[in-house]
C-alpha cells in the first residue's frame, strides 16, 4: 500500500527515516525514486546498503554470483556463533553455526570495505534467518528445533534493485536537518519500549562481527543492555522527539505510520503533522505482531498469562499540499478504509 502512496506523489526523491528491513525502502526504490534510508541499527544500514545504497546497474553480477558461490562451497569451522548461539543458547543447529562463522569469516577477509561488503553480509543474515529456531524474532529460541533449523545454510544472491540510493546509520533526531529535501518522507518510529537492536541482536552481531561479551538466556550483546536508548523507545521522551523529528524533516509530503496502541494518541499526531500543511489519516485494521498471537510464555516454553487483542488499528498520516496529499489518498478513500480528513 505504502509504495502505491508513493507512486501516486510522483516523487523522484524520497526518504525512509526508520527504515528497518528497508522493506519500503525498497518499495519506494522500486518505483523510481531516488531513496536515502536511515536506521540506528548496524543491520538496517547493511540492509539499506544492499537494497537501497547498490544500484543493480552498476554491480559485476558474475562476480556477485562467484563470490555467493564460493562462500556456499566453504566447510564450516566453529567459532563465537557456534559457541554463542549454538552450545550456549540453540538459535542455530551447531552444522550451521559453523558454516555462519565461516562464511562470514570469509567475507571480512576478502570483502572487507568493498562494495560488495553489505551485498554478501545481507545474503548471510538472510540465510541465517531462515534456518534459525525461533519464532521471529530474537529475544528468545524455540524450546524444540524449528522444522527450519534442520536445513542446510545456504546463500543466495539478493534482488538488488536499479538506481542510486543512499544508506545512512544514524539518530533520526540528529540526522534529519542534514539529509536535505525530499518530495516525500516516510516516518514508521517505534512505537513502545521494544527495542529492534534487542529483537535483532544476532544480525547486529554478525554485522558488527566484534564477538562482544554477553547476557541473558537469548546471549544478548552486553551494549544493548548499557547503552544509550532510543528516544523513541521511552513514554517519556517519544512525543517530543517525533514532533522534533516531524518538524525538522525537509519534504513536500511526510507520511507517518503509527498505530492506536502506542504512547501518543491520534490528535497528537495530527498536531504535529499539520506543521507540513493539510493531514489525512488513513486507518487500517491489521494484526499484531507475532508475540502476541503466540501468547505468553515462561522460559521453559509453558504457556502463561493471557494474550491481550490480537487486532489493532494501523494509522498512516499524509500531510503536505492539499490537492496532492488527497490525490494521494485517493484509493484508500472510502467505507472499507474509513480514511477521514483531519483538517
Ligand atoms: C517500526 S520499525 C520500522 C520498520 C520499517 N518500516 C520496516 O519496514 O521494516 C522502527 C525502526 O526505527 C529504528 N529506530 C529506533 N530509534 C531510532 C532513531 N532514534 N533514529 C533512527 N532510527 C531509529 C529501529 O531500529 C527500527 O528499525
Amino acid at each position: 500500500m505504502l509504495g502505491a502512496l508513493l507512486e501516486r506523489s510522483r516523487a523522484r526523491t524520497a526518504l525512509d527515516l526508520f527504515t528497518g528491513t528497508t522493506r519500503v525502502a525498497q518499495a519506494f526504490k522500486a518505483t523510481g525514486a531516488e531513496v536515502t534510508a536511515v536506521d540506528t541499527t548496524r543491520y538496517a544500514s547493511t540492509l539499506a546498503g544492499c537494497y537501497i545504497a547498490t544500484d543493480a546497474e552498476t554491480v559485476d553480477r558474475r562476480a556477485l554470483q562467484e563470490a555467493i558461490d564460493s562462500l556456499n562451497r566453504l566447510p564450516g569451522r566453529a567459532g563465537y556463533v557456534t559457541e554463542t548461539f549454538c552450545v550456549q543458547s540453540r538459535f542455530f543447529q551447531p552444522h550451521n553455526g559453523e558454516r555462519i562463522d565461516a562464511v562470514r569469516d570469509a567475507i571480512e577477509a576478502d570483502y572487507g570495505g568493498s562494495a560488495l561488503e553489505p551485498v554478501l553480509v545481507t545474503s548471510l543474515l538472510e540465510a541465517a534467518d531462515r534456518v534459525d529456531s525461533t519464532t521471529g524474532v530474537q529475544m528468545a529460541y524455540v524450546k524444540q528445533w524449528a522444522p527450519r533449523s534442520f536445513r542446510p545454510l545456504e546463500l543466495r544472491v539478493p534482488e538488488l534493485l536499479p538506481g542510486p540510493g543512499h544508506a545512512v546509520r544514524g539518530d533520526a533526531c540528529a540526522v534529519v536537518g542534514g539529509l536535505g529535501e525530499f518530495d516525500v518522507a516516510y516516518l514508521d518510529p517505534p512505537y513502545n519500549q521494544h527495542r529492534y537492536e534487542a529483537n535483532y541482536h544476532i544480525w547486529e552481531t554478525l554485522v558488527a562481527w566484534d564477538a562482544p561479551t554477553h547476557y541473558g538466556v537469548a546471549c544478548k550483546r552486553t551494549e544493548i543492555r548499557e547503552g544509550p536508548r532510543s528516544a523513541f523507545n521511552s513514554r517519556r521522551t517519544i512525543l517530543d522527539s517525533l514532533a522534533q523529528v516531524v518538524r525538522d524533516v525537509r519534504a513536500a509530503v511526510v507520511v507517518l505510520s503509527y498505530n492506536d496502541e502506542s504512547w501518543i494518541g491520534l490528535d497528537a499526531l495530527v498536531e504535529m503533522c499539520a506543521v507540513h500543511g493539510h493531514v489525512e489519516v488513513l486507518t487500517f485494521p491489521s494484526n499484531r505482531y507475532v508475540g502476541a498471537r503466540i501468547g505468553i510464555h515462561n522460559p521453559a516454553g509453558e504457556r502463561v498469562g493471557t494474550v491481550g487483542r490480537l487486532r489493532n488499528v494501523e494509522y498512516v498520516l499524509v500531510a503536505g499540499d492539499r490537492a496532492q496529499v488527497r490525490r494521494m489518498v485517493a484509493p484508500w478513500r472510502g467505507p472499507t478504509s474509513a480514511a477521514q480528513a483531519a483538517s
